[in-house]
């Protein structure tokens, strides 16, 4: 052991230079977060600026807990903190995810399965209604920046002018747009755009139906045909329906009533 003659102090000093001496003691050479800006630029700055949880909830060395030469790899998996989540199974995480901006998502190649493990009911929409959409990747529309919502018209023509972006959605649903229905509200000048010889008709006609608008009589889904007696009722004398059971016969068709070729005889 030492000897008596070495003194209190002396000893500390000596203990002190055998823990400070490289040669002699294991360097302890901790690299503190403070560090880490003073040889790396890049990823510090990129933390300050989108670090979102990854700059709030932890620091480098909460990921990067070691050091070249000391370790070969310090590049943390993200599993070590991010599992029991359907999304967490996925894999190449970076290649969606910037670890030092982790909310700045970068969408490449055709994904479905990667955004299912967050949405499902666009897909289920999908495939109950097959269509072509249905065929094609979420990001062939949501492309480039996660949450992006396309117009239609950035990819199809119009029917009509008088059809614009704003009405597509009120006839077609994205995500199963042959299942046509429309709202109570569509104006019939969007039906004509394709039954323009029944929108004529109807607006030339003098009886009251003139004033009727499409889709109060055709509602809810497209080529829905109503009964005259669903809003009518049977309005004559009972006999005279039993005797002529289609109004049509008396009445011509919805869109042009009463209008018979001969009707003044
Ligand atoms: C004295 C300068 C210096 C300091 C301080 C420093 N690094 Fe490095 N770091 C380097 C150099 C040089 C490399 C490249 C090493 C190589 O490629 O062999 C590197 C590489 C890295 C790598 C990539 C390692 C790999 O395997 O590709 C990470 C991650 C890293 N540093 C994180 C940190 C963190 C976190 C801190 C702060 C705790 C830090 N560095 C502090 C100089 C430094
Ligand atoms: C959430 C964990 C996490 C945090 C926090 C984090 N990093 Fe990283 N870092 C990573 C991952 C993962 C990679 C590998 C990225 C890749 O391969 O694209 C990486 C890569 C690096 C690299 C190597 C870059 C290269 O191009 O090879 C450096 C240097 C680095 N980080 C420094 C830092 C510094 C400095 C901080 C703190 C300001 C920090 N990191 C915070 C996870 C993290
Ligand atoms: C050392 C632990 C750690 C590692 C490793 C890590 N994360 Fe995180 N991450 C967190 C914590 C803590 C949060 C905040 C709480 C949460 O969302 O779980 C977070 C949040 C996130 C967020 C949401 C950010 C926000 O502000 O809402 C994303 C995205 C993310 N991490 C992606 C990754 C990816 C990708 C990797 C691998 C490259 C990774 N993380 C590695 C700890 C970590
Ligand atoms: C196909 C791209 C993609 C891949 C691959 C991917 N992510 Fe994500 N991740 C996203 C998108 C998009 C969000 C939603 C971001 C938002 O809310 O703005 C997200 C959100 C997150 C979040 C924050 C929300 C949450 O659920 O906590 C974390 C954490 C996360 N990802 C971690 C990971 C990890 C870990 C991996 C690998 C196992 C991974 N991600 C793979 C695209 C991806
Ligand atoms: C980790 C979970 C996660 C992943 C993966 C993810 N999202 Fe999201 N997404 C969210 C959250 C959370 C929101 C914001 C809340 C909301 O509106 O539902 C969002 C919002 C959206 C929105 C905007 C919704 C709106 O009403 O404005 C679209 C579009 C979207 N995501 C599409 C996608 C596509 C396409 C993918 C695959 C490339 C994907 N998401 C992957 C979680 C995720
Ligand atoms: C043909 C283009 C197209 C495809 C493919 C597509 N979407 Fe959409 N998506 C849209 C449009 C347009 C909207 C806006 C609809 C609205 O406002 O109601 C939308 C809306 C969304 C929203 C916002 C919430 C909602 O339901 O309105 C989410 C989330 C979303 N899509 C996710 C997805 C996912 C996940 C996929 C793949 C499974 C996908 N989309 C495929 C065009 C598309
Ligand atoms: C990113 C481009 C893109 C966007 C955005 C988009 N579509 Fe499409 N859509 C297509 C392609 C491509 C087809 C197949 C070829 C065609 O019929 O033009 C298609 C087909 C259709 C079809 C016929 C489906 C079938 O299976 O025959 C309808 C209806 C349709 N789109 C309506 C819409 C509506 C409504 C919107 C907006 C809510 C929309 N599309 C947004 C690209 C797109
Ligand atoms: C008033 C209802 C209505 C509105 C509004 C509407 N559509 Fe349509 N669309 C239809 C009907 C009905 C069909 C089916 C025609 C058929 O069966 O051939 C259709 C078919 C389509 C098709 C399939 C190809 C074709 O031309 O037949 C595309 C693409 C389409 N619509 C895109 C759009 C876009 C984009 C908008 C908005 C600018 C829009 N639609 C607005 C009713 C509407
Ligand atoms: C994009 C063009 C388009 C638009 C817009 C459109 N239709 Fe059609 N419609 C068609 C086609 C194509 C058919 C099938 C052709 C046929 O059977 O004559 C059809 C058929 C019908 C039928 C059934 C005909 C039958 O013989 O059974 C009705 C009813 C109808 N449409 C009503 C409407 C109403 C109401 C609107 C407005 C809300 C509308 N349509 C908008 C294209 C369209
Ligand atoms: C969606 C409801 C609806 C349907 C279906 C319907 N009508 Fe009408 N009809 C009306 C309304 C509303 C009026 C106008 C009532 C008023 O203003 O007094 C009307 C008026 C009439 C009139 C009086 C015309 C006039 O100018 O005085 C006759 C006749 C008539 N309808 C016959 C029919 C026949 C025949 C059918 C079937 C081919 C039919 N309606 C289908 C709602 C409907
Ligand atoms: C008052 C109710 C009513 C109104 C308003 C009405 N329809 Fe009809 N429509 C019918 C009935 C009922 C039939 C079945 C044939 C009949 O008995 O007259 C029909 C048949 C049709 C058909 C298939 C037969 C044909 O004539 O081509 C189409 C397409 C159609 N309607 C489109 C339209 C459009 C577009 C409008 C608006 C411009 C419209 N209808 C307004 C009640 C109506
Ligand atoms: C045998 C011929 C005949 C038949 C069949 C017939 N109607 Fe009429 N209807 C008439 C005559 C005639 C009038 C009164 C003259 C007019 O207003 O045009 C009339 C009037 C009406 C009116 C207008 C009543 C008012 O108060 O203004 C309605 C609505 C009507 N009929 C509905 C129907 C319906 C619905 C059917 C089938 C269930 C039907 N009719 C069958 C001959 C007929």
């Amino acid at each position: 052991m030492f000897k008596a003659s070495y003194s209190l102090p002396a000893l500390v000093a000596i203990l002190f230079l055998i823990a400070a001496s490289p040669a002699l003691a294991e360097p302890s050479a901790a690299l503190s977060i403070q560090d880490c800006v003073k040889c790396h630029d890049q990823q510090p700055a990129e933390i300050e600026a989108a670090g979102a949880a990854h700059k709030e909830a932890i620091n480098c060395l909460e990921c990067h807990t070691a050091h070249r030469p000391r370790v070969e790899n310090n590049i943390p998996e993200c599993g070590m903190c991010h599992d029991g989540e359907k999304h967490f199974e996925l894999s190449g995480c970076l290649n969606c995810h910037n670890p030092h901006s982790p909310l700045d998502v970068t969408l490449e190649g055709e994904l479905k399965q990667e955004c299912l493990t967050c949405h499902t009911s666009q897909n289920e929409q999908m495939v109950a209604s097959p269509s072509y959409h249905a065929e094609a990747s979420c990001n062939f529309c949501h492309a480039d920046k996660h949450g992006v919502i396309p117009q239609c018209v950035d990819c199809h023509e119009s029917h009509s002018e008088q059809i614009t972006q704003n009405d597509c959605q009120t006839c077609h649903a994205a995500h199963k747009p042959l299942e046509l229905a429309y709202a109570d509200t569509t104006p019939s000048v969007q039906c004509g755009a394709c039954h323009d010889g029944v929108l004529s008709m109807l607006q030339a006609s003098k009886a009251k139906h003139s004033a009727v608008g499409c889709v109060e009589c055709h509602a809810d889904k497209h080529k829905t045909i109503p009964q005259c007696s669903d809003c009518h009722g049977l309005p004559h004398p009972e006999g005279m329906h039993a005797k002529f059971p289609k109004c049509g016969e008396c009445h011509n068709i919805a869109h042009d009533l009463n209008n018979w070729p001969n009707q003044d005889k």
